[in-house]
């Protein structure tokens, strides 16, 4: 079974979905450690009602980045984490996690990548800007992380149609209503072995084909 560190910056409601889905049985998986920049997220408060450890780390509580890594690897030793998911993180991950964790860290964005994403590409201004190019669908990636902005492999990918009368609100909610159904899902396809990848290609195995 995955042990799955969650990484959150914000309210936490794709943190919520997984929850929500591991207790339905619909991923086989636990959560082990929830994490986050941001001290007042409500990602931590949630993570708390359930019982799981939640904490404040930030890069800035460290003299430098090499020992910010260290701290965070070791965090996640310490609480047996063996796959991370990014649901609505705001920091950049230090490269040598990445390395540590290569194809076991996951991220949602709001957004059909590589349209609207990298850096400053998050939240509302995603949508605002889908809206001001006058795009007629969006949607939803979880892709694996690498070393730049929203440009790993797409795991899984989603339609949302654009409304003549949307707003970057409304927008968001039904983008939102997607994101809780296709995290969970993306991380139930690496827990039950499904994935294979090839370079930029990740390639999802009927339950038949997995050996
Ligand atoms: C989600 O919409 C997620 O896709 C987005 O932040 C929101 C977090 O909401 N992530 C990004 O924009 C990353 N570039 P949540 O805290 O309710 O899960």
């Amino acid at each position: 079974m995955l042990s799955l560190g969650v990484f959150v910056s914000g309210r936490g409601s794709n943190l919520q979905a997984l929850f929500a889905a591991i207790e339905s049985k619909r991923l086989d998986a636990r959560i082990v450690l929830v994490l986050s920049n941001k001290a007042e997220a409500g990602g931590l408060a949630l993570a708390r009602e359930y019982g799981v450890p939640a904490l404040h780390l930030a890069a800035g509580q460290f003299p430098s980045e090499v020992e910010y890594s260290r701290h965070l690897a070791a965090l996640l030793t310490e609480h047996g984490v063996d796959f991370i998911v990014l649901a609505g993180y705001l920091q950049k991950i230090p490269s040598a996690l990445i390395r540590q964790f290569h194809h076991r860290i996951l991220n949602i964005h709001p957004a059909l990548l590589p349209a609207f994403g990298g850096k400053g590409m998050y939240g509302h201004h995603v949508h605002e800007a889908v809206l001001d190019y006058g795009c007629k669908v969006s949607g939803v990636t979880v892709h694996l992380v690498d070393d730049d902005y929203d440009h790993g492999a797409p795991v899984l990918q989603q339609c949302v149609p654009v409304r003549e009368d949307d707003t970057a609100t409304s927008l968001a909610a039904r983008v939102l209503e997607v994101e809780h159904e296709i995290l969970p899902r993306a991380v139930q396809l690496f827990a039950s072995g499904r994935i294979r990848i090839a370079g930029r290609r990740v390639t999802i195995l009927e339950e038949k084909d997995i050996i």
